[in-house]
This record gives C-alpha cells, structure tokens and sequence, in this order.
C-alpha cells in the first residue's frame, strides 16, 4: 500500500491584513475564554478567535456537569482513584492529582465569578453522580444545562474587557513561525465585516489552542459540527506531537432519532441514570445487572461497549433508557433540556423509555501538553478536549472534561510572565492542494465503519484504503468546506493508523480481533508527528510513577 500523503501547510489566499495582540486564543468553551481571563490578569491584550459565535461549542452543549471532590465524604484521593480506573491504566498519574487537587478551588472561583449552579435544599452546592464516580461529584446547573451556564458566566466577564478583542466566524488555518521557529501567530479565516474579513494574520507572543473536539469526523456524534479537530490538525502541520487519538469515547446513550439520522445528535446526560434511570434491552431485561458492579454507572466505555453488544446481538437499532420512575419533578426540574428534546420526537420519558444509541462524543486524546497547556512547540498553547495531557487516559471519566480545561486555562498563567515580544513570521511557500470539501461524506462514513466504536484490523485496513485514495481527491480552490475536509482527513488518518497499531482493547479503543487488554506490551502511549506529510507514528511506555 502507498503510505498517504497528507497537506501539509492549508492552501489559502495571502493574507490580506494583520491584526496584534499579545496572546491570541483560539476557541471560546470553557477553556478558551479562562485563558483569555488568565492573560488579562497578567495585563496581556488578548485576541479570541471563535469558529461559530461566542456561546456556541462543546462546553454550551455540555450537560451533566463538572465533576469536583466538593461534597461531605468525598476527597480528591477518591476523585484520583476513579479518574484512575476510568483511564484503564494509561493515566499521566501527576496529572490527574493536580486536576483532582486543584479543582475542588477551581469550581469555587467559577461560582466567585459568576457560574450559578444548583443548591441541595441545605443551599449547598447539589452534587450528582455519573459513570465510574463512587461519589456524588458532579456540580450542574440550570438542571441540564451547565455548560450553557458556565458559558454565560466567561463570557459576560470577557466581553465587558475592552483589552480582549472578539473575532466571531473565524477559521484558523494554520501556525506561523519566526525564524527561530517559535509559533508567533496564526492565519485565519474570518467571515468578517469591513476591513476584517477574508484571510488575515493573528500575531501574538504566545497562541493558545482550545478549539475542542474531532466528533464530527464520525457520521453520529453529540459535538457541534465545527468540532472538525482543526486544532489537532493544524499543530500537526506545525510539527507538533500528538498523541492517545486513537481513544475517541462513544457515549452511551444518545437519543436515537432514526436509522438514516446524521450529524450532531442529541445527548441523554449521564446524569439521568446518575437520577436513577437504568438501560434496558428492547425485550424491558435489565442491561447493566451482571456486567458490571456499579451496573448503569459503571465507567463510560463499559456502558456503550454493553449497548453496542446488545444493539448487534437484538438486531434492533437501539437499546432502552427507562426514566419512568424518577417522576415528574425529577424531570422537569433536572433535566427540562433532554425532557424537551425527548418530547420533541414524540417520547414521553415519564411515561415511555427512551430508545439511545452510543455516538461520538469525546477524544481523550490531541495535542500533547502539560497541565498549563505547554506543548512542545515554543510559543504554543493546547488547553481543554484538542489537548492530551495525559489525565483521561484511555477513557476519560464523566465530567471531568470541563474540570481539566477549568484547571489547565487557570494553570497557563504561569507561562504569561516574560513572554518574549513580538516577532516577524517567516514566509512560507504555499502548497497548491487542499483535499477536496465534497468529499466530507465519504471521510466520515469511512471513519466511522472502519474506526467507530468496534474496530478490528480488516475493516481498519479498508478505511485506511479509502482514505489514501480520498487524498487524492484534492482541489485548487480553497473554501470552509475544503479547509475542513483537509483537517478531517488528516485527524482521521491519525486515530485510523493508531486504532490500526494498537492491538488490544482497552478503555474506549475495542478491537474485536484483540478483545483483551495487554499491559505486557500496551502500556504504551502512541505517539504522531507530521513529517513532509507523513504520518510517523511512534509508541512510548509509560513511565512508572
Ligand atoms: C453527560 O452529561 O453524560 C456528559 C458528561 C460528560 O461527557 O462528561
């Protein structure tokens, strides 16, 4: 087989103008807009980019919540161990105790600054549980909607900064580098007003990326459809390392809206069973009782990995959620979001249950950096769900996602001290070729048949076929939908060849063909880079903490 030639630089017009700030951020979910928060407190001007608007993402649609030892009996010692049997033995341990350690604090200062989250009747913080936590952790708010709330909260604080300057409908494209090769700024896209608008240049003295997910590399996923991977894709054109993309998380139950449903697809909160909702087959058998001790809160890839066995084995397209015994006040008072979506397709959850399938929802792994967001490019930033540093592992557990991009944006002020100043980019030659947009179909039906939730090594083999011929399929005209077909391509090819090398199951990667998990030889991180549009892949065993 030749080996896939990927883009290594995106085709795009010279920019047409310039634009300066001292740290520019890319992305505004959670982590994004703390970064810009961290870099004002150090009295750096900041530019964010956002690809939608401001209040729409990942972190706008998160649901459950944010997990954070906050309650009576609970510590960050037991937060360290689930987070730690959740990520099935491939954690960065010194991670995860600074998430665990630092987060109870870090939900406190988001409550300071604004985030309103539910109260127990006692008018403390009302905690619930989801999969793998052996403890009520989970801080919600407005019910179902506590990504929303956060959301509100940032960004009322960084809009009334007249030192942070707003880009909505910004595409990054790619990193520019000065001559020592330090990341110096970004060109982008921006479908703008006046003098803004068209390709540009962002330059700044440091550039953070917190541009979320990849989920809509796959044909169902519970991400927004501008979760792309772009940053993912763009730092491994730079010449970042990226690692773990072979670990993408399959929720559990996500509401089946029909056979034929594509995109994003709505999510059923963990929540709901942490309320005590529990999956049924489609013939009302309890699912979860003999598969796992915590039964419907075992650990997320148990969960979806038991409703995918019983969808094939059913030959029925769903398994059910059976929410009728939570009541109404349950339902309307934590959960009205889903309650609406559920009824919106003519399910009653007080009544009826609800049909769910597993879909994309979380890629454990990105952009390797450490917990503040350093990365092995000097100038570069990775924050939140487009980063790996290292603390979900294998499998990240429930609503811990929000908490690490809380804690690692807060974290980044420490490298805003004495940032170099402003350097020139040096001019790079542009490439003729960008993978062609219409073919965005074909990347995410190939990805998710032969990458999805069950891989094994014929039908990887076959995606990896189709997707070197798809690279083929370029075009000389650039676009949105061509730029994001290239970084589609380019995460895809990514996680396919990593799923393809791995040959074991554990946490979210299932291999059919290797059902087991092997610590002999996998406790092993694979690692990426880049080279001449080439994919070299690489594996590093863990270091023994
Ligand atoms: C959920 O509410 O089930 C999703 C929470 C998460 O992905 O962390």
């Amino acid at each position: 087989m030749t080996q896939m030639q990927l883009i290594q630089k995106l085709n795009s017009p010279e920019p047409g103008w310039t634009i300066n700030a001292d740290v520019i951020v890319i992305g505004s979910g959670i982590a994004g807009l703390t970064a810009a928060l961290s870099a004002r407190r150090k009295n750096l001007s900041v530019l964010l980019l956002t690809k939608d608007v401001l209040s729409t993402g990942s972190t706008s649609w998160a649901q459950g919540g944010i997990a954070a030892a906050l309650g009576p009996g609970d510590s960050p010692d037991q937060h360290f161990q689930d987070t730690l049997e959740a990520g099935a033995g491939l954690c960065d341990q010194a991670s995860v105790k600074v998430l665990v350690q630092e987060g109870p604090e870090a939900v406190r200062r988001l409550i300071d600054l604004g985030a309103t989250f539910d109260l127990d009747s006692a008018g403390n913080v009302a905690l619930t549980r989801e999969g793998g936590h052996r403890q009520d952790r989970i801080a919600h708010a407005g019910g179902d909607a506590t990504g929303a709330e956060i959301s509100r909260a940032l960004v009322a604080k960084v809009i009334a900064d007249p030192k942070v300057r707003i880009f909505e409908h910004a595409l990054v494209l790619d990193l520019l580098k000065d001559k020592n090769k330090r990341i110096c700024g970004v060109t982008l896209h921006v479908m703008g007003k006046g003098k803004i608008d068209g390709v540009g240049a962002a330059l700044g003295r440091a550039v953070v990326l917190a541009t979320g997910g990849l989920g809509a590399v796959f044909e169902q996923t519970t991400n927004p459809l501008v979760a792309t991977g772009d940053g993912v894709a763009l730092a491994l054109r730079a010449g970042a390392t990226i690692t773990d993309l072979e670990f993408v998380q399959f929720h559990p139950t996500v509401l089946w809206v029909g056979a034929n449903s594509r995109g994003s697809q709505p999510l059923i909160s963990e929540a709901v069973r942490g309320e005590g909702a529990i999956l049924r087959t489609t013939n009302g058998e309890e699912l979860m009782k003999n598969i796992h001790p915590m039964k419907d809160l075992a650990p997320r890839d148990v969960v979806a990995h038991a409703v995918h066995e019983e969808i094939i084995k059913s030959g029925k397209p769903y398994v059910y959620l059976d929410g009728t015994k939570l009541g109404e006040n349950i339902w309307l008072q934590r959960f009205p979001n889903i309650l609406s979506s559920c009824r919106k397709i003519g399910i009653d959850p007080l009544t009826e249950m609800i049909p769910v399938v597993p879909a994309a929802h979380y890629a454990s792994g990105g952009v390797i950096s450490d917990m503040s967001g350093k990365t092995d490019l000097p100038g570069l930033f990775a924050i939140g769900e487009c980063a790996s540093t290292g603390v979900h592992g294998a499998n990240r557990l429930a609503s811990n996602s929000l908490l690490e991009g809380l804690v690692v944006a807060e974290k980044l002020s420490k490298h805003l001290d004495g940032l170099p100043p402003q350097s020139e980019p040096e001019t790079e030659k542009t490439p003729p070729n960008l993978i062609d947009g219409r073919i965005r179909k074909e990347i995410t039906e190939t990805t998710t048949k032969g990458a999805g939730a069950v891989r094994n090594a014929a039908g990887l083999n076959q995606t990896i076929t189709k997707l070197t011929e798809l690279a083929l399929k370029t075009t000389n005209s650039p676009s949105t939908q061509s730029w994001e077909a290239t970084n589609l391509l380019t995460v895809s090819s990514f996680l396919t060849n990593a799923a393809l090398r791995r040959q074991e199951s554990r946490g979210s990667h299932w291999r059919s063909d290797f059902p087991k998990r092997d610590d002999e030889k996998w406790l092993k991180r694979i690692h990426g880079k880049l080279v001449e549009g080439k994919l070299e892949l690489s594996e590093k065993t863990l270091e023994k903490k």
